[in-house]
């Protein structure tokens, strides 16, 4: 009920404060200590820290105690093996830092994004990157909001909260006016590497094999990433490889912002969260405005 998700988004908003707290105490103790406190996953480029463990622990114990009856879904304790079939229930999908490689390295471009979903479909976000103070929130069928301490609206207002997007979106005549978000990622092999970066040069280089977009940015968060968009400040996001921690959230938030997400053919976007839990990969195309008449371009080099 709708009462329900706006008192279930206060408690989300002070979790996500008080993990923000603990995330940069985290980043300034990691900054100071250097590359020993940093752990890999996968390989050298997929990065975890003691922290990504506490800030997750934090998010997992309080929720547990104020909604026992919740699931919860968590990048590190999944990638450790606790791994919860996705169910009817109320369950929070948690990425507890999202951009870790920014984290370490204090690019203040990390956020913990907390998403909620009920039957199976993402129905409150909630992302807050400490760095920058900037909490985006948002609640299936009640829109999306950017709550600063610093002015970031267009109207010049010393922070608040201001629903999004900032300025109300004007149609995009192509990808050649805009601003696009993609990510290297962390699958380094030569192959995936190269279809990126050649799909890359298809957005940013020249006519008559690439489209000339305004430009690339790789901001190296997939949650800040999708709340970029909703606040119109990137036009679209392009995202392979995502996992539903990385989407959650960013999906209620942007789509409350009239931003329009899909997954690739084999992928609609409602199946992300249902299935990816389970299946891993998936890939993901937000558009902050309709209508660009070169979508299909991007249907490229997607494996
Ligand atoms: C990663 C970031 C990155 C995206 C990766 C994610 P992490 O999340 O969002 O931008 O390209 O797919 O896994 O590892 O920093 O939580």
């Amino acid at each position: 009920k709708a009462t329900d998700l706006q008192d279930i988004l206060g408690f989300t908003i002070q979790l996500a404060r008080k993990a923000g707290a603990l995330m940069l105490e985290g980043s300034y103790a990691i900054q100071r200590a250097g590359a020993g406190s940093i752990g890999e996953k996968k390989n050298a480029v997929d990065l975890v820290t003691e922290y990504d463990i506490k800030v997750e622990e934090l998010v997992r114990s309080e929720i547990a105690r104020t909604y026992p009856h919740f699931q919860f879904i968590g990048e590190e304790s999944y990638s450790s093996g606790t791994r919860p079939p996705l169910t009817d229930m109320p369950t929070f999908c948690v990425d507890p830092i999202d951009g870790t490689t920014n984290f370490v390295h204090g690019f203040p471009y990390a956020c913990v994004s907390l998403g909620l979903i009920d039957q199976r479909v993402p129905v409150l976000g909630v992302i807050y990157n400490p760095f920058l103070e900037h909490l985006y929130t948002g609640v299936r069928g009640a829109g999306s909001f950017l709550h600063t301490r610093t002015p970031a609206a267009p109207n010049g207002q010393c922070g608040g909260t201001d629903r999004l997007p900032l300025a109300p979106a004007r149609p995009l005549p192509g990808l050649a006016s805009a601003l696009i978000a993609v990510e290297w990622g962390s699958d380094r092999a030569q192959e995936p590497i190269r279809c990126k970066a050649d799909s890359f040069a298809r957005l940013a280089g020249a006519p008559p094999r690439g489209v000339m977009a305004h430009s690339l940015r790789s901001v190296g968060s997939a949650a800040l990433n999708f709340a970029l968009v909703a606040q119109g400040a990137l036009d679209m996001y392009w995202c392979i490889g995502c996992w539903p921690w990385d989407v959650c959230a960013g999906i209620v938030i942007a789509q409350e912002a009239g931003a329009f997400v899909t997954g690739s053919k084999d992928a609609p976007h409602d199946g992300i969260v249902t299935e990816a839990v389970l299946t891993g990969r998936r890939y993901l195309v937000i558009r902050g405005v309709a209508g660009t008449p070169e979508e299909s371009s991007l249907d490229v080099q997607k494996r």
